[in-house]
């Protein structure tokens, strides 16, 4: 079992990871605590114990569940049961479950703990982590939230048993850009390290900023051109996948502006490979719609920003040349 510590002073929390970390869940919830509510999902293979009398609380699957109308729903059993403020939520899923968990214990009572038992690979070694909650509106997704940062996260590797492919992919997708954070070789690691890694570059980045002010950007690799793939919409993209070919272009955009040499292009492309991920353009992009998109990303500060590989490392880099964009996305694949 590998124990991380996200440092965020006095609400500095562990992370367990490694097969049957769910047993050390008990242990993380806050001494003292009476009753736990627990969120999940009906299929999510989690046998949890708290150590302390708790009721299950299931919420529908799917991104049309992630919604104001379930953190209702929820706060309204909660009260039914009468929780209080003495006691704790915790989450038992993947991203969704955790965004709405976590939501729903900020502010139900005006913020109770909350615990993270996380299920699928991208939930582990990012939405667990970091504290940020949230539902979507019809407007757009993650509208709504709040930062709370969990009292303790549990990464049970044992439960990702049952984990569909399309979920592996997605978690991949997204473990994909931790290769290129730091200098560490994680392609060397076993899974259960693999993953602990990914925390640990994410708790140190968060434990750096937690209100993303600067540094928590970072997090954001490969994630401009993901992010315009998914609000094009019309490509069955997942998250993660999108994320993948995100990554390779920010690599060949990288290599356009001469921050980076050929040899790490291919790196970025052996990754995603490796991870059995597509680096091309869905059939039917238009490099055009793409820019127009990329330029309203929410986390652009002034004008095309991505970020960027280069000889320091990855950093955010603004105004970056339309040319250069288009450029790099004429020398993308397409599938
Ligand atoms: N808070 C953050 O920092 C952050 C970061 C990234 C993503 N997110 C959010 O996370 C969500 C995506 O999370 P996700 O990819 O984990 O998807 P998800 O939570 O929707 O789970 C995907 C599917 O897998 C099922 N599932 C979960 N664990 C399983 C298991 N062990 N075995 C079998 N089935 C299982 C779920 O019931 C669901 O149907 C999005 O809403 C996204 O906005 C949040
Ligand atoms: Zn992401």
């Amino acid at each position: 079992m590998i124990t991380i510590n996200v440092p965020l002073g006095e609400r500095s929390y562990d992370v367990v990871v490694g097969p049957g970390a769910r047993h050390a869940l008990a242990s993380l919830v806050p001494a003292g605590v009476k009753r736990v509510a627990v969120v999940t999902q009906p299929g999510i293979p989690a046998e949890i114990d708290p150590g302390v009398e708790h009721r299950v609380f299931e919420i529908g699957a799917g991104e049309e569940h992630k919604s104001l109308a379930t953190v209702e729903q929820l706060c309204r059993s909660f009260a039914a049961w009468g929780l209080t403020r003495a006691d704790c939520v915790v989450g038992v899923g993947g991203g969704l479950v955790t965004d709405v968990a976590g939501f729903a214990a900020a502010s139900y009572h005006r913020g109770l703990p909350v615990v993270h038992v996380s299920t699928t690979l991208l939930g582990m070694i990012d939405a667990a982590i970091g504290g940020k909650t949230g539902v979507n509106l019809p407007e757009g997704k993650n509208l709504v939230g709040a930062f709370w940062q969990p009292s303790g996260v549990v990464c049970d590797t044992d439960l990702l048993a049952t984990l569909p492919p399309r979920e592996w992919a997605c978690g991949q997708g997204e473990m994909a850009k931790y290769h290129f954070l730091t200098g560490d070789d994680l392609q060397s690691m076993a899974l259960p390290q693999r993953i602990a890694r990914c925390v640990e570059i994410k708790a140190a980045i968060v434990g750096d900023d937690e209100r993303e002010s600067g540094r928590r950007a970072l997090l954001n690799y490969g994630h401009t051109l993901a992010h315009a793939l998914e609000i094009a919409n019309r490509f069955d993209l997942r998250h993660g996948e999108a994320v993948a070919v995100g990554l390779v272009y920010a690599a060949e955009l990288a290599h356009h502006l001469g921050r980076i040499d050929a040899a790490r292009v291919a790196d970025h492309r052996r990754v995603v490979s490796d991870y059995r991920l597509s680096a091309d353009l869905p059939a039917g992009s238009d490099a055009e719609e793409l820019v127009t998109l990329m330029m309203r990303d929410k986390k652009a500060l002034r004008g095309l920003t991505f970020v960027l590989d280069g000889p320091q490392g990855v950093e955010v880099v603004t105004d970056v040349d339309r040319s250069a964009v288009l450029d790099a996305l004429a020398t993308m694949g397409t599938s």
